[in-house]
This record gives structure tokens, C-alpha cells and sequence, in this order.
């Protein structure tokens, strides 16, 4: 068990990071709330599209969250909530960063390269929201299903996503979104 901590607002949340191991295969799972209730997510939740939340200033002024990345392996993957919203943070191993640059160039519903999506090559973060109709894909929790290009996985409709989070099959017209957020040193990133 690790304690992570991070701000919002003012305030300073210290979070418990629950680790499994098996084998190298590992994942983890966390929910940070930006605000005083964490609501949690499962894999078949409607979320709303983010565009139609229109949250206020004053909801838009606090909510930025801290997360310490410094203490992720790779193969990790940790969910932070921002803004009520599920942000996936994967630590890739170099085979997943390998699957993701090889398939640059594979025909792709919504095309962008891995690098373009990426600010640290192995720290892929993006809004954990499948771009079909916002259901949570599954594959931050240990035995989920991580769909046929080893990403995540919608099961509402059947969408996959490969490691680079974009979209290669199924209903979902456009790839994970990156959400807005910042490298700050110390391996700590700042979501919002
Ligand atoms: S909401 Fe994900 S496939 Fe329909």
C-alpha cells in the first residue's frame, strides 16, 4: 500500500494506492475526489458527455488535482477523478509503447500518432470516458478485459481502444480525449 497525496483547492487529500502483483502484470486502482464526496465508477456507469457538464467558475476555479506519479511502476494504472470525471494515468511498459508506435501508421478511425498524444513517452493520461456514449471502459482494474489491442475495452457497445488510447474498433467515433494537464518536476502531474 502506498499514501499519495494531492491537492484541491486548498485542500490536501492523502489517498491509499491498493497494489496488486501478478506476475508483471499489474494494476492499480485509485479514485481521487476534487471535491468532499468521491463518487466511484463502475465499468458499465453512464457518464455524461463532458461537454454537456458546463461546470461553474467557481467549480472551475478548484478543480485541479496533484497527482505523484514519481511512485508508479510500469504496467500500472491508477484512475484520478477531476472535475467528477475518471482520469486513466498509465504507467506503459516498452511493449505497450512498442504495440502503440508500430500501429502509427495502421489505418485508424480518428488518426493521430502515439507521440502526439504523449508528454512523457511511458505517462499516457486521458479522460477515461469511451467517445461513444460515455460509459467508463474497463482495463484499470486487475482482470478486466483490455479489449483485442490490449488498451481498454467498452463493453457497453464494443469499443477497443489500443495502448495509445485510441480507437480501433467498435461504435466509438474518436479516441480517448487528453485531458488539459501539466509535467511538474518530481514526476508529479497536474490535472486541469
Ligand atoms: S459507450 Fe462505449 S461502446 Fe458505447
Amino acid at each position: 500500500m502506498a499514501k499519495i497525496k494531492t491537492r484541491s483547492g486548498n485542500k490536501t487529500l492523502v489517498a491509499t494506492v491498493a497494489s496488486t502483483k501478478t506476475g508483471s502484470e499489474r494494476r492499480d486502482f485509485l479514485y481521487i475526489a476534487t471535491g468532499a464526496a468521491a463518487a466511484v465508477g463502475t465499468g458499465l456507469a453512464a457518464w455524461p458527455f463532458i461537454d454537456s457538464m458546463n461546470p461553474s467558475a467557481d467549480v472551475l476555479s478548484v478543480s485541479t488535482v496533484e497527482f505523484d506519479a514519481s511512485l508508479m511502476q510500469p504496467g500500472q494504472r491508477v484512475t484520478v477523478k477531476w472535475r467528477g470525471i475518471p482520469i486513466f494515468i498509465d504507467y506503459r511498459t516498452s511493449a505497450q509503447i512498442e504495440n502503440a508506435r508500430a500501429d502509427d501508421a495502421a489505418i485508424l478511425k480518428d488518426p493521430e500518432r502515439d507521440d502526439e498524444r504523449v508528454q512523457r513517452t511511458e505517462l499516457l493520461v486521458v479522460i477515461g470516458l469511451c467517445t461513444h456514449l460515455g460509459c467508463i471502459p474497463l482495463g484499470q482494474s486487475r482482470g478486466d478485459s483490455l479489449g483485442e489491442w490490449g488498451g481498454w475495452f467498452c463493453p457497453c457497445h464494443g469499443s477497443h481502444y489500443d495502448t495509445s488510447g485510441r480507437i480501433r474498433k467498435g461504435p466509438a467515433p474518436k479516441n480517448l480525449a487528453i485531458p488539459p494537464y501539466t509535467l511538474l518536476p518530481n514526476g508529479k502531474i497536474l490535472i486541469g
